[in-house]
């Protein structure tokens, strides 16, 4: 972001405690806003849990704690993100606790992901203002909420109505946009919902979003969800500090960038479906040639353990290697930043999770949409509906006819093209935000003196 003037003057270092969700999609923003918030003049604690251990030598200014989580390999495997959850939550409490009473001193805050929900219980009974991070986005928030409400009344799962509805006043999200899981059971899910939205101790939230971006949303949520505390909406986080790929739960592959540079400007797809989505083999083929045969040169991540009963890279059949020679290059994990904000990239093929939806739009990338799981539906429809910058591809089995279809489109066609310009307005109304007196700035510098108050 803009370098113009230190944000307000921190007199004393105080130490905050910052507490991520250990997942990629949660880690990278919190620890964005570590680096911001040291840069400010706070010292800084992570408390980590076991499961996807953060490596503190990366990180030399910050000081970090180990949380027992107990998670057994079983559930880790199960893919089961409520069930994890529900375990961090009960089997993380004790930790903190004990490092409270015994090692971390001069406390100002507890800033916790919206999902490590335990902290507000702690940070009460040590008497220390608690603050939740959201890197979801407020529309998601509020399609969470029309679960519950949906679950209140006995409505789920939902049989007696068309998915292609659309959920009263929720425009545009259609039923089959809601972020239900298919693996939890929809109790546990309310729950956990309720859980990460009903704010009672916390100060204030910390939201991974833009005001422009979801006027309506956030409008709604703070007066009816929010006890009048602040709301200070800061993206994009991944913005806020210098990037560093020293987050990275996978060793980034740099190497796609000299292919990068080998490449016409905005002829590139960029294929990447996150850190969590896992697809079939059968759909791993179709995407493949649904790329070999659209022509187009393509960065595909194949992540390690995504593709189910198969080591991902060993699909790259001889015949498709043939046929796309040097104009496919195919890494475990990419410097997504950087390839997204390479001149090459005209296009990226998503999964629509939060932070890469974020990523895309700060560097005016547009989207071909292909949600998995929770709110990546919500954020495909926004994206192709509200902000049109993205085409959806069908939610039924990938064909690769259909992925050559849109490819091309998002591409090389006049659809695509108006979609990039979009885009490029979506990044200049970023980087206004971002400027001295921009929305997100704003907020940073309200963030830091309402942390300096306590
Ligand atoms: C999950 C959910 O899927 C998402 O919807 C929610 O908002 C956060 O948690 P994930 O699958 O991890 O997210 O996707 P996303 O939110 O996009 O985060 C992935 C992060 O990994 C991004 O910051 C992206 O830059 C990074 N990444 C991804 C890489 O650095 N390299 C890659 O090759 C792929």
């Amino acid at each position: 972001m803009e370098k113009e003037k230190p944000f307000g003057e921190v007199k004393k270092r105080r130490r905050l405690i910052l507490v991520p969700c250990p997942y990629q999609g949660h880690i990278n923003p919190m620890l964005h806003l570590a680096t911001f918030l040291h840069q400010s003049g706070f010292s800084i604690t992570i408390a980590h849990t076991f499961f996807n251990s953060l490596i503190p030598n990366r990180h030399p200014d910050f000081t970090f704690l180990r949380l027992n989580d107990r998670l057994s390999d079983d559930l880790v495997a199960s893919s089961d993100l409520v069930s994890v959850l529900f375990a961090i939550n009960d089997n993380c409490k004790a930790s903190l606790e004990e490092a409270m009473a015994t090692t971390v001193r001069d406390v100002a805050c507890i800033i916790h992901d919206e999902l490590m929900y335990f902290c507000e219980a702690v940070a009460s009974c040590f008497g220390v203002r608690s603050l939740v991070v959201r890197t979801t986005s407020a529309a998601a928030c509020i399609s969470r909420l029309a679960i519950v409400q949906l679950q209140a009344e006995g409505r789920l799962p939902l049989l007696q109505v068309s998915m292609e509805e659309e959920v009263p006043n929720l425009h545009p999200l259609r039923f089959r946009d809601l972020p239900l899981s298919a693996i939890s059971d929809i109790s546990k899910m309310a729950q956990i919902i309720l859980n990460m939205y009903t704010v009672t101790t916390s100060s204030a939230v910390i939201w991974n979003t833009i005001p422009f971006l979801e006027p309506s949303e956030l409008t709604q949520i703070k007066t009816k969800f929010c006890n009048k505390i602040p709301i200070f909406p800061i993206a994009p986080i991944h913005k806020i500090s210098p990037t560093s790929s020293s987050s990275s739960l996978l060793k980034e592959d740099s190497t796609c960038l000299s292919w990068l540079h080998k490449q016409p400007p905005n002829s590139v797809i960029y294929v990447s479906l996150g850190s969590i989505a896992l697809l079939s083999n059968q759909e791993l083929q179709e995407m493949a040639w649904g790329l070999a045969n659209s022509n187009q040169p393509f960065l595909w991540v194949v992540r390690p353990g995504s593709v189910r009963g198969s080591d991902g890279l060993e699909f790259v059949l001889k015949e498709f290697q043939e046929k796309v020679g040097d104009r496919g290059c195919i890494v475990e994990w990419a410097p997504q930043n950087e390839v997204l904000g390479h001149r090459a990239v005209g296009g990226f093929w998503s999964h629509c999770g939060w932070n890469s939806t974020l990523e895309s739009l700060s560097e005016g990338v547009p989207m071909l949409c292909r949600p998995y799981s929770g709110d990546q539906r919500v954020n495909s429809r926004y994206i192709s509906c509200v902000w049109r910058v993205g085409l959806a591809l069908e939610d039924h089995e990938l064909k690769r006819k259909e992925v050559e279809m849109g490819i091309r489109k998002l591409m090389v066609e006049e659809e695509g093209r108006q979609m990039r310009e979009t885009a490029m307005n979506f990044k200049r109304r970023i980087e206004d935000c971002l400027r001295k007196d921009g929305s997100s700035s704003c907020s940073l510098k309200e963030l830091v003196d309402f942390i300096m108050s306590f």
